[in-house]
């Protein structure tokens, strides 16, 4: 370790572009070992083209970096590490190799080296130092266990793990608590300040979730556009809605106006739906035509599996789901489409989007029929012109309808993920956590079209973990339990203080 000698680092002018795109303009940036950094911005403002700078990644950046005020060059990855910088990225699944044991993904840098040398290796040294890092950020996770086993949370864990073995001292979270409940975003919290307080690494924290953000963070800098536009301490007295206003750069109403849509016969309704292995059982509940219902549940309650099995992606073995009184009960997500039903999915990398594919392509993918001409050509005029039109209701930020989705920041990709499913001509959608990764702004954008889908006389599910959510956009809402429905409530007579009652086993 280093000691508690005081560490700094310092970007200065640092400037980074991308084929039609200026990511980061004129950035400075500075930290010092043993405190913890909020970077914030709208989704696609340059947080994360900034920390690669940091780790290596982006290579090509102009500018300058000092650590302890001696000029550094970071051109790879391993000159990053070599200067004692560690990041866990945005994409925990990408960052991770599945099929390998958690021990394995610990230690990957000491086996890669050993492999690189022909060294014999001592697996029992490579467990039980996988398992010493685990124990000193106080987690408790078989080393044995192949990570495509684990939940998100305990993945996160074994990144930051492999982090801070490297006995670094900065260390980057691209966006650590998207995926965790509220139990798993608090011992992360304790990880990153005993890694901060005790171990003396300089922590920069990036997150779209502001509460966490003050109960963590000293300082914060926001960026805006590809430059950085507010940079200070946090004070008692900085309100989250300052800090949206400089991250827009526009006034902003935290205050979500709820449209007022007439509500319809029922449209969807479920009866005692239980899929096959139990992981939702007896759920009964009702959709009507204009209506948005929420879901409400912590995580692991059982939401992504109810949605997956009102569309047949989890085979249901009881009960039934029934669209106008008729039973629909689809087999598969492919007859959930036919039978006019629209699941946008969680995890946006595994299953919304085709990172490799253009926008254009993956924004109109789920609609194909109606971009055909008479012969059943694609049409990708028609394709590009509808893309163009979602790219500006939901301020997706690329270059072009053309750009590869890869290419585009974390939340716009979920905004991609979230177009696909509008442009498609379903009766009932399902939404399951929309807005994760999604940034405040956006997030009221997305809101929007939802209610136009309702106003339209749509049906629609909105699951999410997020109660302020459910309040803000549901008109009654449903709360579950280990995958179960505990109970239902009018939102207009229900508070997030109930649903939070009711979601930790309440009754
Ligand atoms: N490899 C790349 N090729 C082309 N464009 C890129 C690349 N990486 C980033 N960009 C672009 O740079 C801009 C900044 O992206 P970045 O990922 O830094 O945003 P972010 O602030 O992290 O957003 P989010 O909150 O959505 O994660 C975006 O317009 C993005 O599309
Ligand atoms: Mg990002």
């Amino acid at each position: 370790m280093d000691g508690q000698k005081k560490s700094t680092l310092n970007m200065r002018d640092i400037s980074i572009e991308f084929p039609g795109v200026k990511a980061l303009s004129n950035v400075d940036f500075n930290m010092e070992s043993g405190r913890i950094y909020a970077l914030i911005g709208a989704n696609g403002a340059g947080k994360s083209t900034l920390m690669k700078v940091l780790s290596g990644v982006n290579s090509h950046y102009t500018g300058q970096v000092f650590i302890d005020g001696q000029e550094v060059e970071i051109r790879s990855p391993k000159a990053a590490k070599e200067l004692g910088i560690e990041i866990v990225y945005q994409e925990v699944d990408v960052a991770l190799t599945p099929s390998l044991s958690v021990a394995e993904n610990i230690m990957t840098n000491v086996l890669v080296n050993k492999m690189g040398k022909k060294q014999f290796i001592n697996w029992n040294y490579i467990r039980s130092a996988a398992k010493d890092a685990l124990t000193r950020l106080g987690v408790d996770i078989d080393v044995r266990k192949p990570v495509s086993e684990l939940t998100l949370a305990e993945k996160q864990m074994v990144l930051l793990a492999s982090a801070a073995r490297e006995r670094c001292k900065f260390l980057v979270l691209d966006e650590p608590t998207a995926p965790l409940s509220n139990t798993e975003t608090e011992n992360l919290f304790k990880v990153v300040r005993r890694l901060a307080k005790e171990e003396n690494v300089g922590i920069v924290f990036i997150s779209h979730r502001l509460p966490e953000l003050f109960e963590i963070c000293e300082h914060i800098t926001i960026m805006r556009d590809a430059r950085v536009v507010q940079d200070m301490d946090i004070t008692p007295e900085l309100t989250s809605k300052q800090i949206v206003e400089y991250m827009l750069g526009r006034k902003f109403d935290e205050v979500y106006q709820k449209k007022n849509v007439p509500i319809g016969d029922a449209l969807l309704e479920l009866d005692a739906l239980t899929e096959e292995s139990d992981k939702i059982h007896g759920v009964s509940l009702t959709v009507r035509s204009g209506e948005i219902v929420g879901i409400a549940g912590l995580v692991g309650a059982g939401k992504t599996e109810l949605c997956k099995t009102i569309f047949g992606a989890y085979r249901s073995s009881k009960g039934s789901v029934n669209l106008r009184g008729k039973n629909i009960t689809p087999k598969s997500p492919s007859q959930a489409v036919a039978r006019r039903l629209a699941l946008v999915p969680e995890e946006r990398r595994k299953e919304g989007v085709i990172v490799v594919d253009p926008l254009y392509a993956n924004i109109t993918i789920s609609a194909l029929q109606k971009f055909l001409n008479k012969i059943h050509f694609i049409v990708k005029r028609r394709q590009v012109d509808a893309a163009g039109k979602l790219i500006k209701d939901l301020g997706i930020k690329t270059p072009s309808e053309n750009q590869i989705v890869a290419n585009l920041s974390g939340g716009n990709q979920q905004k991609v993920v979230v177009g696909k499913w509008l442009v498609s001509d379903a009766d009932v959608y399902i939404f399951d956590e929309p807005t994760k990764g999604v940034d405040v702004g956006a997030k009221q954008d997305i809101f929007k079209l939802i209610e136009d889908l309702a106003a339209q006389g749509k049906g629609i599910i909105y699951a999410s973990c997020e109660f302020s959510e459910i309040m803000a956009i549901a008109d009654r809402a449903y709360i579950m339990f280990d995958g179960g429905i505990v109970k239902e409530v009018k939102v207009s007579e229900s508070s997030e203080k109930e649903l939070l009652y009711y979601s930790t086993g309440g009754n």
